[in-house]
């Protein structure tokens, strides 16, 4: 049974599961002999980031966070992103890999990449569950995606409207009269 306010299911577990394992596969055979340092952004890509994290077949993976802020609206971000919580660890001379639900204007993982790259990070890749192109205000590309949209707003799997709907174990679409 789907939640009341999803119009309808876009992902099940299944597809789900299978999708994260497909990007694992990539992402292991790229980094096969490089320690790499694994940045979740808080807090939309935590339930990807756990699955995705336990396929990962390693050496050496740490894991860290990162958090963003905007003064977007609740279905959007806005140009001005604060980083409200940065990486613990030393990033300067290793290979980074961000992990982030959705993909929407670029406006968030454009200012964290640069943030990184700043820092000294020897390269920063992005993979994402979600990519909706068609948004895209800043010129951020991302390296391993799940799943290329139209522009729909999506819950679920981590994903939230005004913190709502994170705890759905698919991702469904949200029906639009909820927040227009
Ligand atoms: P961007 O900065 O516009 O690329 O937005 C990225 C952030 O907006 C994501 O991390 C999500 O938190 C949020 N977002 C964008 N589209 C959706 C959506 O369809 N559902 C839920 N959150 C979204
Ligand atoms: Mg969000």
């Amino acid at each position: 049974m789907l939640h009341k306010d999803v119009f309808e299911e876009l992902m099940s577990e299944e597809e789900l599961n299978k999708t994260v394992s497909e990007i694992a596969e990539r992402i292991n055979n790229d980094y096969r002999s490089r320690p790499l340092v694994v940045v979740g952004i808080l807090k939309g890509s935590i339930m990807f980031l756990a699955d995705l994290y336990r396929k990962l077949d390693l050496d050496e993976c740490q894991l860290d966070f990162m958090a963003a802020s905007s003064y977007g609206s609740s279905v959007s971000s806005s140009g001005s992103v604060n980083i409200t919580k940065d990486v613990d660890c030393n990033v300067r001379e290793r290979d980074v890999l961000i992990v982030e639900d959705i993909l929407d204007t670029g406006n968030t993982l454009s200012i964290i990449k640069e943030h990184l790259l700043s820092k000294g990070a020897s390269s920063v890749r992005i993979c994402t569950l979600f990519d909706k192109p068609s948004r895209r205000k800043k010129p951020v590309k991302a390296d391993y995606t799940g799943r290329t949209i139209e522009d729909l707003f999506i819950v679920g799997y981590g994903l939230d409207y005004s913190e709502r709907y994170r705890n759905l174990p698919y991702v469904g679409v949200l029906r639009s009269e909820i927040y227009s």
